[in-house]
């Protein structure tokens, strides 16, 4: 079946969506198939970050194992190889790269940073330095860092709750310091999973909202006359709708950033994990979170926007040839675009290196699919977002953003099939009909050998790799004539830059 999406022009695109509904046939068993894009091309629909991709460094030591398995390695704040080339080449390709520094031993950290002492002071048996990041010994200049405090400093607990205020006393000194240091934090961010029921224990509401208000305060005096002032961020747990009401209303203006985790794809020993990836319903089970965050913040008074603060998909440190492997990016390029079209501002990835999900591989810090995948779409995806739909089958997911180096947009497409490839055409609602023979950009991800739990991504044929070197190759588009369908390969992934498709959203 045969249609010309673009002489759609500037009608309801609704309308057009209900009629073409009809004329879309899906044939069982065939290879190719035909699909249609639809972007309503008026307004955006949410606006992310500049550096919306952010990733998270962990303070798991090495004896840290799950199901029997160390994934941690040398990949710890504490004992990090910060000097190492692809590490450096690899976090300076975003610039800026946002960095979450934190994560479960958070809530139990100590900063010894008594000003006249050594700022590493020795803190626990197999930890030798703790202040071994610091921007001084982390040459890592072009990343911004979030860094994320004790909230059970001063509480006493009771079964799972901890209760009783947040003594600020400690975390102040360790403000202050970086601030001495001239060290430029970018947020802090109060706690770690500790919201709703919280994992391990948890903090009411009210209590957090209070004690986030401690740490604004806090923010306030050592930040007298400073500049940048740092981003107030809380409280980096689960989602829980009543919680989150809750703590969002009492902490008003204390807080800028309302962070959440996502691990949506249970825990790391679970067999099962490829095809919850591959399952276009599994996948749209989280837009429900983000979606009620998006409404408790539109509906609340407060200015303050949603970030995913660490998300790895699977919990427990990931797994092995699948949260590592190009399979994953089906989940995390999902996740990326689906969070953005909630209003979501920024994503951070666990990990940038650690576990078996990290973006670069423990053991040899080379970069792994989901690395090339961030990386894209840092440099392909703008800031506005678009409305945008598949009609065809359901095992496309789309998403499409004001392009971030021109002024046209860009589609990302994922085809979950293992069949089928699809030829999606183009159609956008309230723009002018591109004119000219401008060629598009594409980018066609597909795993080596087509091997889906292969921890090597080809980028239009072509083999991704780091150099002797450890530089980071050039993500290099082939052209398509601009009348051509998207070919969208099964068990692939498309980033198509299209330069002229001018759209007043983008303008
Ligand atoms: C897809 O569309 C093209 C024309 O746009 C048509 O020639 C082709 O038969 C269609 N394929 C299927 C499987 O419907
Ligand atoms: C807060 O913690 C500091 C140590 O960091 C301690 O000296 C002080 O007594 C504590 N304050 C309260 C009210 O418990
Ligand atoms: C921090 O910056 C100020 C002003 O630029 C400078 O005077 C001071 O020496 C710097 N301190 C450190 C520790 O670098
Ligand atoms: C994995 O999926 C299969 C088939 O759907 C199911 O029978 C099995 O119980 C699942 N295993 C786990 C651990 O969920
Ligand atoms: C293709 O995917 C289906 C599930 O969608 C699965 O049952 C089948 O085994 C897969 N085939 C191959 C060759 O991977």
């Amino acid at each position: 079946m045969g249609f010309e999406i673009r002489l759609l022009g500037r009608s309801p695109w609704r309308y057009y969506l209900l009629l073409l509904c009809f004329i879309v046939v899906n044939i069982e068993g065939d290879a190719t198939e035909n699909g249609s894009i639809f972007i309503y091309g008026k307004n955006s629909i949410g606006q992310i970050d500049d550096d919306f991709v952010c990733a998270t460094l962990d303070w798991w030591p090495p004896q840290k194992c799950d199901y029997g398995s160390c994934s941690w390695g040398q990949a710890s704040l504490f004992n990090l190889d910060l000097n190492n080339k692809i590490l450096l080449n690899a976090v300076k390709a975003f610039t800026p790269l946002k960095l979450r520094l934190g994560g479960t031993l958070q809530d139990k950290l100590i900063y010894g940073t008594e000003d006249s002492h050594n700022p590493c002071t020795p803190f626990v048996k197999d930890i030798t330095r703790l202040f071994h990041f610091t921007q001084g010994c982390l040459p890592l200049h072009r990343a911004k860092i979030i860094f994320g405090l004790n909230a059970l400093a001063g509480k006493s607990f009771q079964g799972g709750s901890a209760v009783g205020p947040w003594n600020s006393t400690n975390a102040e000194s360790f403000l202050r310091y970086t601030v001495k240091k001239n060290y430029t934090i970018h947020g802090w961010e109060l706690g770690n999973e500790l919201s709703g029921k919280g994992i391990g224990k948890s903090i009411s509401a009210g209590q957090y909202a209070a004690d986030v208000a401690a740490l604004r305060k806090s923010i306030e005096n050592v930040y007298r006359g400073v500049v940048p002032k740092p981003l107030v961020i809380a409280p980096g747990g689960f989602f829980d709708a009543n919680w989150y009401k809750e703590f969002v209303t009492k902490a008003g203006k204390s807080v800028d950033v309302v962070t959440h985790h996502v691990y949506n794809l249970g825990p790391g020993v679970d067999v099962n994990l490829t095809q919850k990836i591959l399952d276009p319903s599994y996948l749209d089970g989280e837009g429900r979170t983000f979606n009620n965050l998006k409404n408790i913040l539109r509906t609340s008074a407060t200015s303050a926007t949603a970030w995913v603060g660490e998300a790895g998909g699977a919990y427990n440190s990931g797994r092995r040839l699948v949260s590592d492997a190009f399979v994953d990016s089906f989940w995390y390029l999902d996740q990326l675009g689906m969070s953005a079209v909630y209003d979501t501002k920024t994503y951070c990835r666990q990990t940038l290196i650690g576990g078996n999900y990290g973006l670069l591989d423990t053991k040899t810090f080379m970069p792994n699919p989901d690395y090339y995948s961030a990386l894209l779409w840092h440099r392909l995806m703008g800031r506005r977002v678009l409305e945008t739909s598949f009609v065809g089958t359901k095992k496309i997911r789309v998403y499409a953003h004001c392009a971030k180096q021109s002024k046209g947009i860009t589609v990302l497409l994922l085809n979950l099939g293992n069949q089928t490839t699809v030829e999606a055409k183009l159609g956008i609602t309230f723009a002018p009909i591109p004119s000219d023979s401008t060629k598009r950009e594409e980018y066609h991800l597909t795993a080596k050998s087509l091997d889906i739990h292969s921890q090597t991504m080809l980028l239009n044929g072509n083999i991704l790799s780091v150099d002797k070197d450890g530089n980071i190759p050039s993500l290099k588009p082939v052209y398509v004539e601009p009348l051509k369908p998207i070919v969208v390969a099964p068990l692939s992934v498309v980033f198509a830059h299209i330069p002229n498709a001018i759209l007043p959203a983008c303008t």
